[in-house]
């Protein structure tokens, strides 16, 4: 798969069922991430990868409302990092664009393994910690939910709009409203509908 048809088949489905995410799997998203750009090649991005039966079991006290979904996870990765580990140039705080830039490079190693690999922020950062026993200081950003797509569109977990979710990608924004060539534009100034 080329890395066009990864971005194109990569989807923030919800409708998953089980695969077993072996330790080369994991070596392979890890990998993914760790070869990423990062300011002065700082490479903020920390993970846990959960993905014991037990640990997996407690993970689900940290999921939100709505998310019910990722119950079907057979593997959660929680993605963190510390402003202090990346450049920070006067307002500019680079560690969330690094770590963003690293677990993209992996979602998209995901896509191409055949997985589906899901970032989300409804979550609690509080549980999270202590159920990972991630120290203070750490901005846990984000959970991501690993599984394979379920060939139905609803695997029993997912209400109705996410299950209208499954049959198409959500719809994105006009081109001319997030690009513009040689000085901007005021069309850039859009926020999304939804
Ligand atoms: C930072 C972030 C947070 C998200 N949070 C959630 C979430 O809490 N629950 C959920 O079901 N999807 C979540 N998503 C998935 C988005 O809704 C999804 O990526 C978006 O609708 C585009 O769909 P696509 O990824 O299939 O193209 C999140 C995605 C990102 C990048």
């Amino acid at each position: 798969m080329d890395v066009k048809e990864a971005i194109e088949k990569r989807r923030a489905y919800r409708s998953l069922e089980p695969v077993e995410i072996t330790g080369e799997i994991v070596m392979e998203l890890v990998e993914a991430a760790r070869l990423a750009p990062s300011c002065f090649n700082n490479q903020p991005w920390k993970f846990v990868f959960v993905r014991s039966k037990e640990a997996l079991e407690k993970m689900k006290e940290a999921l939100n409302k709505g998310n019910e979904w990722a119950r079907a996870a057979s593997c959660i990765i929680a993605v963190f990092a510390k402003k202090e580990y990346d450049c920070v140039i006067k307002e500019r705080e680079y560690y969330l664009l690094g770590t963003g830039l690293g677990l993209g490079q992996m979602l998209l190693r995901a896509t191409e393994l055949g997985l589906v690999a899901h970032p989300i922020a409804g979550y609690s950062p509080e549980k999270t910690a202590e159920i990972l026993g991630i120290p203070e200081g750490f901005n846990i950003i984000t959970l991501v939910i690993v599984g394979k797509k379920s060939p139905k569109d609803n695997n029993g977990l997912l209400n109705e709009k996410q299950e209208e979710g499954e049959k198409q990608r959500p719809e994105r924004m006009a081109r001319e409203n997030i690009y513009s060539v040689d000085r901007y534009d005021d069309r850039l100034d859009t926020k999304a509908e939804h």
